[in-house]
């Protein structure tokens, strides 16, 4: 069993949860995830690692309640257990002498990308960073981006905080000016990346995203996670999850991840009583 040892609320059923595991926190490198399940039998739920402690044995990972495991985990409290946490899966990411980078990221996205800047802010890199959320209440991790950045940018899709409108307005305004990054990381909602990554080609800056498709066993034997990138099919979990966005289909990516839509909003449905019981018959 797993412990939780710390739980923290970010924003509207967005939720932080250190977890006691040591040999995973030992291990852990910026850019991959672990999956983990509440009980024996349950579904399996693919998280980044947003952080974590080798001395502590932690490791921390922020999730939103979307369906019905994410709703069932965001009810633990710290000391509950869950059955497992399998991991560090994926491929590290690897900056090699860097000396400037353009970090976006969107909503619950930021999540991820934060250890990469913060990896990138120990090695002395020059981070200019941009994250956006629905509102102000949506934003996460302000206050530990702005630590590791140099500067940092924030949009709100409502106004509410900082620029009013998406992450993408503030890159163009940048990029508009300046182009002299090694490279643009974005992480966030496909619809952001793919529109990052249609930005970034313009002015011919090289982009790392990180992908998110429908995660199965993690270790690349179900299929689920395919993605095409550069016209050949790669697996998410151990070919990534990080690509260059410039090759990646995401159309092709956000079909995929909608497949399971009705089974999801059903199983939701039937964990709140709420599932339609047809009367007519
Ligand atoms: P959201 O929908 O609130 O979007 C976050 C920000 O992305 C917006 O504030 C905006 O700045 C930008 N954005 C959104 N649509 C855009 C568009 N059409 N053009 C340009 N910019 C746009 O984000 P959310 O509700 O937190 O999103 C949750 C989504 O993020 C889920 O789909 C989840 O799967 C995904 N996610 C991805 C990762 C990853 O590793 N890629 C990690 C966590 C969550
Ligand atoms: Fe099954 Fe990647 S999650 S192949």
């Amino acid at each position: 069993m797993f412990k939780i040892t710390r739980k923290k609320e970010l924003g509207p059923g967005v939720k932080l949860f250190d977890i006691e595991a040591p040999l995973v926190a030992k291990k852990a490198k910026p850019g991959q995830f672990v999956i983990l399940r509440i009980r024996e039998n349950g579904e399996r739920i693919p998280l980044t690692i947003a952080d974590y402690d080798p001395d502590k044995g932690t490791v921390t990972v922020i999730f939103q309640e979307v369906g019905k495991t994410t709703k069932e985990l965001g009810k633990k409290d710290e000391g509950d257990s869950i059955a497992d946490f399998l991991g560090p899966l994926g491929v590290p990411v690897e900056f090699l002498n860097y000396k400037r980078v353009l970090a976006v990221g969107g909503g619950v996205g930021v999540a991820p990308l934060y250890p990469k800047v913060k990896m990138l802010h120990q090695q002395g890199v020059e981070v200019i960073s941009i994250i956006g959320a629905k509102n102000r209440d949506m934003l996460i991790l302000e206050d530990e981006m702005r630590a590791v950045s140099d500067e940092l940018y924030v949009c709100t899709d409502d106004g509410s905080k900082g620029h009013h409108g998406f992450v993408t307005d503030v890159l163009k305004q940048i990029l508009e000016k300046d182009t002299d990054f090694d490279e643009v990381i974005a992480i966030g909602p496909a619809i952001m990346m793919k529109f990052v990554c249609k930005i970034t080609k313009a002015y011919k800056v090289k982009t790392m995203v990180s992908l998110n498709p429908i995660m199965i066993d993690g270790t690349g034997m179900c299929g689920g996670c395919r993605v095409t990138v550069g016209n050949e099919t790669k697996f998410a979990c151990v070919d990534g999850p990080a690509f260059d966005g410039h090759l990646v289909d995401f159309d092709e990516m956000m079909r995929r991840q909608s497949i399971y839509k009705d089974e999801e909003k059903l199983a939701l449905e039937r964990a709140e009583g709420r599932e339609h019981k047809c009367r007519l018959t």
